[in-house]
């Protein structure tokens, strides 16, 4: 294989946990909560495999052989990989930095993370795009058959050295357990309405206890189940529960059929409680407490459900599904969410859920 080709093959496993990292950027972005082990082990990948084993491939190789055939090391091309590489391991510090902070005393601003973390990937993209579309095919141009030969060679004996403790399997069952396991988007999920509930929850309270009646909170509330009932039942009913019933779940009795009754119910509910929003509204004291009422009984519909499905259902998927079948539901959902982003509804509704979790 050629030099260049073999680090293309390492940028692919390098963009797929840069995938998985983006996507836990925007799980702490949407539920303000972070998960240490997960950024130690994306931390350990980045500084592992990417600092440690691919980036002295390119420094020591490469990039030495290319200034040995006329590419400037101080201005250009090289220059500006060669800063970036320092860049990143920078930025890696800055992270490393914060979760030690974090772990003292287990408080720390989740936004100042986000950013160190957003910053990284930016710059991860668009160099491992760089050195694939500028870089490499310029390598090729430059090197001759004997440079080519001797790279190799320099490569394999690296090469050796991470096959021995193997590093490339590793990391690649790191990247899709954080990017493959279906049931953990929609945990995320569930997470994020957790927190509208027990949002949704105080403010009934306070209301019951006399505060004044803020009908556009409750509109607030039903457009965002509405959402969460589109999407989330949606990668439930048509794509996890439809898989587990082909490979023999029974949908007349048991959990499975439990919850797809859950999940009728809950928009039958949904509905009434849109209908009950324009008595209330008008400030009738006893259509208040009703609708609160019916809020309230949703929302524990809710949570049990969302409860069963994590601790019962959800550890039972991956005894049922084939590796297959979770990779093709890993797919459909990233596809589900970009369709999602690029709507803008996703984007929409995690505001409207952190305006609702915050009030
Ligand atoms: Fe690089
Ligand atoms: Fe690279
Ligand atoms: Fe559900
Ligand atoms: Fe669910």
């Amino acid at each position: 294989m050629r030099p260049t080709e073999t680090l293309a093959k390492e940028h692919e496993l390098v963009i797929l946990v840069t995938k998985a990292a983006e996507e836990e950027v925007r799980y702490i972005r949407d539920t303000g909560e972070f998960r240490p082990e997960v950024v130690d082990e994306l931390v350990d990948f980045f500084e592992y495999f990417t600092e440690g084993c691919h980036d002295p491939k390119e420094e020591h190789l490469l990039f030495a052989r290319l200034r040995l055939r006329g590419l400037p090391a101080e201005t250009g091309i090289l220059a500006e990989f060669y800063r970036e590489h320092q860049e990143f391991h920078s930025r890696l510090r800055d992270i490393e930095h914060w979760v030690r902070a974090w772990r003292k005393t287990e408080t720390g601003d989740v936004n100042e993370l986000v950013t160190h973390l957003d910053g990284y990937l930016q710059l991860m993209r668009s160099h491992v795009a760089r050195e694939d579309e500028l870089l490499f095919p310029m390598a090729n141009e430059l090197l001759t058959d004997e440079d080519q030969e001797e790279l190799e060679l320099g490569f394999d004996s690296i090469e050796c050295e991470e096959v021995a403790v193997g590093v490339r399997e590793r990391y690649r069952d790191l990247a899709h357990l954080l990017a493959g396991r279906p049931t953990e988007t929609l945990q995320k999920e569930h997470k994020i309405c957790y927190l509208v509930i027990a949002a949704a929850r105080r403010r009934s309270t306070a209301v019951r206890g006399g505060d004044e009646f803020h009908p556009e909170n409750v509109a607030q509330l039903i457009d965002f189940l509405r959402y969460f009932d589109e999407c989330h039942d949606h990668k439930e009913d048509n794509r996890l529960f439809a898989k587990l019933a082909e490979r023999g779940m029974s949908t007349s009795t048991g959990i499975l059929a439990e919850m797809m009754q859950d999940h009728g119910d809950l928009v039958t509910r949904l509905v009434a409680i849109g209908d009950g929003l324009p008595r209330a509204r008008s400030g009738d004291r006893q259509a208040i407490i009703h609708l609160l009422g019916q809020i309230d009984a949703y929302l524990k519909l809710l949570e049990d459900h969302m409860h069963k499905e994590d601790d019962v259902l959800f550890p039972m998927v991956e005894h049922v599904l084939t590796y297959h079948d979770l990779e093709e539901l890993a797919r459909e959902y990233e596809s589900d969410e970009s369709q999602e982003i690029i709507e803008g509804v996703h984007e929409k509704y995690f505001d409207l859920a952190h305006k609702l979790a915050v009030t």
